[in-house]
């Protein structure tokens, strides 16, 4: 099993969505990982992809990623019976450490408030500092290509 870069179409396959008619989220993580400005970390098992993250260099909301010393780490997911084996806090380094690469001194990640596992993880990981609390998320769109509105999500920093 390893962690790789993956394509917009596999994107797609992994979420299960129509090719032809992506979901507005969709459609806005593959045309941002098709121009270069997010990239998606999977693990790969033997081909089948078990976990994935994005990393978002530039964002409409510059406090989540400004494409210069900022980025933003999305959708951490780990297939369900993989779970509590390490692999989300591998994902995360491994992801971590393409971001120092590329020059990003400041990485954001969004966590809800009662999720507190999830709290305990980006906490383990740096992300300790609050930047602000947040009801629309810049990753996830509505059908007019909008930020959708959240109920409300906390956005953490870490600081390299
Ligand atoms: C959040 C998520 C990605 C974490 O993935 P994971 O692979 O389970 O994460 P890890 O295994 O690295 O860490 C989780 C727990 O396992 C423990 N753990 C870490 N390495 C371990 C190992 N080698 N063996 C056993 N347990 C381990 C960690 O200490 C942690 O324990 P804690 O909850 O008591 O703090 C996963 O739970 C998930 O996909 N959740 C649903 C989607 C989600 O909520 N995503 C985040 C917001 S988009």
């Amino acid at each position: 099993m390893h962690i790789r870069t993956a394509s917009a179409a596999e994107m797609l396959a992994l979420w299960g969505e129509n090719p032809d008619h992506p979901s507005p989220t969709a459609r806005f993580n593959c045309e941002n990982i098709e121009s270069g400005s997010a990239t998606l970390f999977v693990w790969d098992r033997s081909g089948v992809l078990v976990g994935e993250l994005y990393l978002f260099r530039s964002l409409s909301d510059p406090d989540f990623a400004d494409g210069k010393k900022r980025a933003y780490f999305c959708a951490l997911r780990i297939r369900k019976n993989l779970r509590g084996q390490g692999l989300g806090t591998a994902l995360m380094e491994h992801v971590i450490a393409q971001a120092a690469r590329e020059g990003f001194t400041e990485l954001t990640i969004g966590v809800e408030y009662s999720e507190e596992a999830n709290i305990r993880l980006y906490r383990r990981l740096g992300f300790t500092e609050p930047v602000k609390d947040c009801v629309f998320d810049p990753c996830a769109m509505d059908e007019n290509m909008e930020p959708e509105a959240h109920t409300g999500f906390q956005l953490l920093l870490k600081r390299l």
